[in-house]
């Protein structure tokens, strides 16, 4: 049998019931570590086919297992994210969100019905490659901490171990038909920063009475571009950035306190605590230097992602074969962040980009916003190439 052929086949079979279960997630979204129905919705699917599963990992995730022909020889792991996200959908379309203010504006429903079409696809086959494939559907990657990290904590990846964990993500800035892959780092680490920033508020007419927080909270902002500009190595990409300042005084009152949120993204993880340290130091000594007073809590969010330089060459390879070279680009860095980080710390990892745009028929909007949607041919492109892939690393090149 010509497994390439017949995978292509098998996916073009199954393309209707993928866009069916992808609509289906999509019109009924879940928010992160709320995902009970979806759960419910992939587990009736599994058994549908015949796959075996855990359920209730991490709190609603699943972990599926596919044994081919001799499943103890290798273990491979295909992950898909589940959570969706609190935007109000703005797409007018039949499958448009039934639950409103939550939205599948990220792809995890892609990422879920994809996934299910391509266990359908190994199952099928598997008389047909050697090892074990294990499917994981992942709670909560919108939201700290993080399901791959509850995943991992409770040891649902341990037994069996796999060698190889591919994780795939739709991208509005390729094509559908067309896949990225970035070799070593990709994706960055992304903590959270709280400061609040002390003073003695009081009438604004008499500052000589008070210790102003506006102005320290100014100082501290200016003082902390000093991180990303004097103290991050220049060959080290890093972002400090603040979206919310809150200092809720009046055009005559000074309050007592400023709070500022941001966050801190980079690519080292020495260089990422030493950077909490600097940002503490530097927040902490600029208020006192004024009279008042900054607390800082920065909480830990995601690791820097970094694909595995085998895996990474073997996926050239292998979507080669599958798609034409033509159609597999290398990505660019990213200043974003993804769950699946934590995976590539433990493991081999490869994590790629599924293109999903169509200028034809308006599909362009970016990820997280209320107008995003995907050309769904995307979907044969997805479910195909990675049961493809699981194959090839499962029994070597073919
Ligand atoms: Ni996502």
């Amino acid at each position: 049998m010509n497994l390439l052929e017949e995978i292509k086949n098998l996916s073009r079979e199954y393309f209707d019931d993928v866009v069916f279960f992808r609509r289906h997630f999509h019109a009924t979204p879940e928010l992160s570590t709320q995902e009970h129905r979806t759960a419910a919705y992939i587990a009736a699917r599994l058994d549908e086919m015949g796959i075996s599963y855990e359920e209730g990992i991490a709190g609603t995730g699943i972990i599926g297992h596919i044994p081919g022909k001799n499943p103890a020889s290798k273990v491979i792991a295909l992950r898909a994210d589940m959570d969706a996200l609190p935007i109000l959908e703005q797409n007018k379309v039949e499958y448009k969100s039934a639950n409103p203010g939550v939205m599948h504006a990220c792809g995890h429903d892609v990422h879920m019905a994809s996934l299910l079409g391509s266990a359908k696809i190994l199952h099928q086959l598997r008389d047909h490659w050697s090892g074990t494939v294990k499917l994981i559907f992942q709670p909560s990657e919108e939201k700290n901490p993080g399901g791959a990290r509850m995943m991992l904590q409770e040891g649902a990846l341990d037994h069996p171990r796999p060698a190889a964990i591919f994780g795939q993500h739709v991208f509005p800035g390729l094509p559908a038909g067309k896949v990225g892959i970035r070799s070593g780092s990709y994706m960055a680490s992304a903590d959270e920063i709280y400061i609040t920033v002390k003073g003695t508020g009081g009438h604004a007419a008499k500052p000589e009475l008070n210790v102003d927080p506006i102005v320290i909270a100014s100082h501290v902002i200016l003082a902390l571009q000093q991180i990303v500009s004097r103290n991050a190595a220049p060959y080290i990409p890093t972002v400090l950035s603040f979206g919310r300042i809150i200092g809720d005084g009046q055009t005559n009152v000074i309050p007592d306190e400023v709070k500022i949120e941001g966050t801190f993204r980079t690519f080292d993880e020495e260089w990422r605590q030493r950077a909490h340290r600097r940002i503490r130091e530097t927040a902490v000594f600029v208020a006192q230097g004024m009279g008042g007073g900054c607390e800082v809590f920065i909480s830990d969010g995601y690791p820097y992602l970094h694909n595995n330089e085998e895996l990474a060459a073997k996926f050239r390879r292998h979507a080669s074969q599958y798609l034409g070279a033509e159609n597999v680009e290398e990505l660019e860095l990213s200043m974003t962040a993804e769950d699946f980080a934590f995976y590539s710390r433990k493991f081999d990892t490869c994590f790629y980009r599924l293109g999903v745009r169509n200028l034809e028929n308006g599909k362009t909007s970016n990820l997280h916003t209320s107008t995003f949607d995907v050309d769904e041919r995307a979907l044969e492109t997805g479910t195909g190439l990675m049961a493809w892939l699981a194959i090839c690393e499962l029994t070597g090149d073919l």
